[in-house]
């Protein structure tokens, strides 16, 4: 038995200084999605079981020392699915975020689908709607088939737009009749940024001075031919969906991004007009061409030749074809008027033409952020305004615990807790936002820590990994007001 679950009551103070009243279910609407979320290589483990190829994360977890460990086990849902979905079931989840790993389902890229990597997606499915969970669906989180990548360069080549929609048109036709929440990207911003101008995820890209061991690339241009590929292979799968599939199967689909809060550091004028070029870079660059069909005007001035251009055709297919915007938010940076870098030396070309400096909110460090319930308030505000009020769906928001304890877990009830506010907040002064998930549902291989960091509302003793020990009851007293039955 995987379990040995020992529910650990949670008291909830609700006296955080930002949230003025407490709420419950009922405060929000109730098409409203309380979730938590996961990733393929994240959470699955089995990665060279029944017909499954490496991914670029597989090879790069192998390959680089700057991350403790590998995917290779993780938490195993894979094997481990159906109790996971009890505990998600336990905690009172309505829905579960999972991605499709294309290697498994897909094995060369392109071509012959793996049934029981087919029969693995399908079975998930299943559980989860048997409990009452809605599924949200990425389509791609990081970790396109190795084989792709050596082929033709992953994301750097438009080859991929035509690999991806094949591989969205086997996801929606094996699995739409049940899915209705479609992701086609994850974090599409920061992917851009952290795989080819940071080098800190595959395929490890920067400029040779970056600090991390990366493989050679130009980080100033990179990122905006990726940023575009992306678009384009978004749009390509939306529009797929649109025409082929939403008809029939009456889902939707978005792509969702990066979300930093950004908020001037003092009150000068020049700090504001800084944040609002912060603002334009990191939001702008994609959810203009989403939402208006091109670059912001001030990203095409800056950014020059290095930053590509739409065809008409392109634009045309890139506007209008995100029908939710998801959020992935952790936190908020205080931005000044400083044309050099920055918190961030390693996304230098990016900041660099964003011309701001970024300080960090309190006692933020590299993987710890401090929570600013009002920074993703002011993102929501943000979007709405500027992008017609979309759809939002928050995607992930947490916080990592540092040790082996869920015991004391009163910083992250008042993290979540404190986030879950400023979306009801947001939603009462007239955003779109539809649902919000935690990362994680259970703890599982970090991308940029390995095991070092616990994000999961479920907690799992890596050490003895077939445990499962402590369970953090976070959600359940929180939303819906009462503790499991079963406690
Ligand atoms: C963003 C990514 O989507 C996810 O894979 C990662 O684990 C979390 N943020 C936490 O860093």
């Amino acid at each position: 038995k995987r379990l040995s679950l020992c529910f650990i009551i949670v008291v909830i103070a609700l006296t955080t200084s930002y949230v003025a009243d407490a709420f419950t279910r009922n405060d929000f609407p109730d098409d409203f999605l309380f979730g938590a979320a996961s990733s393929a290589y994240q959470w699955e483990g089995a990665v060279d079981e029944d017909g499954r190829t490496p991914s670029v994360w597989d090879t790069f977890a192998h390959s680089h020392n700057t991350i403790s460990g590998d995917g290779d086990i993780t938490s195993d849902g894979y094997h481990k699915y159906k109790e996971d979905v009890k505990l998600m079931a336990k905690m009172g989840l309505e829905s579960f975020r999972f991605s499709i790993s294309w290697s498994r389902l897909i094995p060369n890229g392109r071509g012959l689908i793996n049934p029981k990597g087919l029969l693995f997606y399908k079975n998930l499915i299943k559980e989860l709607k048997s409990h009452g969970i809605e599924p949200q669906v990425t389509l791609y989180h990081y970790d396109h088939p190795q084989s792709l990548e050596d082929e033709y360069g992953g994301w750097l080549n438009r080859k991929i737009i035509e690999d991806f929609t094949a591989f969205a048109d086997v996801c929606f036709r094996e699995f739409g009749e049940d899915v209705k929440l479609w992701t086609t990207i994850n974090e599409a911003t920061i992917f851009a940024l952290g795989s080819y101008c940071q080098g800190i995820s595959p395929p490890g890209r920067c400029s040779p001075n970056e600090f991390v061991n990366c493989s050679a690339g130009n980080s100033s241009t990179e990122p905006y031919i990726v940023g575009h590929n992306i678009l384009l292979a978004h749009a390509s799968a939306s529009r797929l969906y649109q025409l082929k599939y939403k008809n029939k199967q009456r889902g939707s689909i978005g792509i969702s991004i990066y979300a930093f809060g950004f908020s001037p550091y003092t009150n000068s004028k020049d700090d504001e007009i800084a944040t609002q070029r912060a603002k334009t870079f990191f939001f702008g660059w994609l959810l203009k061409p989403l939402v208006f069909g091109d670059y912001p005007d001030e990203m095409k001035k800056t950014v020059g030749s290095r930053l590509p251009v739409f065809t008409k055709e392109e634009s045309e297919q890139v506007k209008g074809s995100s029908e939710f915007v998801g959020v992935i938010h952790y936190t908020t940076f205080y931005v000044t008027n400083r044309p050099s870098p920055t918190f961030f030396p390693m996304i230098e070309g990016f900041f660099e033409d964003m011309g701001v400096y970024m300080i960090a909110a309190g006692n933020s460090s590299f993987f710890v952020w401090e929570a600013t319930p009002w920074g993703l308030e002011g993102i929501l505000e943000y979007i709405k305004d500027n992008y017609n009020n979309p759809p939002i769906y928050i995607l992930e928001n947490g916080k990592p615990m540092n040790s082996n304890s869920t015991l004391q877990d009163t910083e992250r009830i008042d993290y979540i807790e404190g986030y879950i506010g400023a979306v009801l907040n947001a939603i009462k002064n007239g955003s779109d936002t539809k649902g919000y998930f935690v990362w994680s549902m259970i703890d599982m291989y970090e991308l940029l820590s390995g095991y070092t960091t616990n994000f999961g509302l479920y907690h799992v003793n890596f050490s003895d990994p077939g445990k499962l020990s402590l369970i953090s009851l976070l959600l359940k007293p929180l939303v819906f007001g009462d503790y499991p039955d079963e406690m």
